[in-house]
């Protein structure tokens, strides 16, 4: 059996392990006479509800609300869709919302309970190994305005948080991976210690316990202190200024688009080298974020330099016209608000293009 962890780093507690549902269902006695919806997509719904309601029996009776699974679905029309079920079912301020899924449903889940009637309750059942060490944690939610991700949106925190790895056994291995470079990033910029664990056992023997309480807790730790992304919330973008570029590119040129995850493992690997350029961050540093993150992601080799600039400059990041970069002048730390030119940029993709693949 594996212990119970509960974080109050944040202001609501997060409660990890494999033995949550105690502490769920003590949690949500104080609703029992009160209104409570689960939010499931597909295959939270196939995977994951079953498990959930097989332990807490009371959810049977909780009015369930399905939507189809994938990225398109986090939009303002689904939520007119799901605020009209709340109305009709008559939720009212206490009723509570249960988001039972990846990053999409607990953001766009979050969107809609903080904007129903003001705001009502909601917590965070996470079940992508993305949304437990990452989209679940530190109140961003949001839809996309057509294709414009996050652009809606709204500060709104859970009133709990629970996650339970055994939800990951049914993920995809590829949506598993993808992740995983989430967690990589917070050891690159917190962590020495923590990238050497990573290193060792790989995503083959990783122990999602321990790595989702470490990484849980030094993103909780970056929230806390810059909750509204002021200064230093900012660390978590490093490999996100390349890394959301090659994603919007990969999308517009792919059959079957690069994931989130993946095209921030790429843009970790440009974004070490540039700090390698501007921050001396080590040879034999940069060697070993190589060494970490190519064999466990596909290289992507066919891209444009021009086109993934062009898109670099539409990121919300940047300030007059200049490419903004959190890099990290050595393992386990980080410096926010580096601005670099292009031309050291397009050196970054190049170098990233001739890696030896490894994988
Ligand atoms: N709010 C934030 O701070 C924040 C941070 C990072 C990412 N995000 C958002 O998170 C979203 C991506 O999240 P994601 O990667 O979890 O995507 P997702 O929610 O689309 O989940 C990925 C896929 O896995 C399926 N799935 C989920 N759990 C499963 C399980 N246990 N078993 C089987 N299948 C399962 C889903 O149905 C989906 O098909 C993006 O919209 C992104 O913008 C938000
Ligand atoms: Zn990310």
């Amino acid at each position: 059996m594996s212990s119970l962890i509960k974080s109050n780093i944040l202001d609501y507690p997060i409660f990890i392990g494999e033995n949550i549902f105690p502490e769920l269902e003590n949690f949500l006695e104080k609703y029992s006479s009160k209104k409570i919806f689960i939010l499931v997509d597909e295959n939270t719904g196939k995977h994951c509800l079953p498990l959930l309601i097989a332990r807490i029996k009371f959810l049977k009776s909780a009015k369930i609300l399905k939507i189809k699974s994938g990225e398109k679905r986090k939009n303002i029309k689904i939520c007119k869709t799901l605020w009209d079920k709340l109305i009709f079912s008559n939720a009212d301020r206490n009723s509570l919302l249960i988001n039972l899924g990846g990053g999409v449903i607990t953001d766009l889940g979050g969107f809609t309970a903080s904007t129903f009637k003001r705001g009502i309750g909601f917590i965070h059942l996470p079940t992508t190994l993305l949304s437990m060490v990452d989209a679940s944690i530190g109140g961003k939610t949001a839809v996309n305005l057509d294709n414009i991700k996050n652009q809606i949106g709204i500060f709104g925190n859970p009133k709990a948080i629970f996650i339970n790895p055994a939800f990951l056994i049914t993920l995809d291995k590829r949506e598993l991976i993808s992740g995983y470079a989430e967690i990589i990033k917070h050891a690159l910029i917190c962590d020495k210690e923590y990238l050497k664990t990573l290193k060792s056992t790989g995503v083959k023997d990783a122990d999602w316990n321990f790595i989702i309480k470490k990484s849980v807790e030094i993103k909780s730790k970056i929230v806390k202190l810059d909750p509204k992304e002021n200064n230093i919330r900012k660390a978590l973008n490093f490999g996100h200024t390349i890394g959301h570029a090659f994603e919007s590119y990969s999308l517009e040129n792919d059959k079957n688009p690069l994931l989130h995850g993946e095209a921030i493992a790429a843009g970790m690997i440009c974004e070490a080298y540039l700090s390698a350029k501007i921050l001396k961050l080590k040879e034999k540093e940069l060697n070993e974020i190589i060494s970490v993150i190519s064999p466990v992601f596909r290289q992507y080799k066919n891209f444009e330099i021009k086109r993934l600039i062009e898109l670099m400059h539409f990121d919300k990041k940047n300030v007059n016209k200049k490419i903004n970069f959190t890099l990290i002048p050595e393992i386990g730390k980080y410096k926010i608000d580096n601005e670099i030119e292009e031309n050291l940029i397009s050196e970054s993709l190049n170098f990233y293009k001739n890696l030896p693949q490894r994988r």
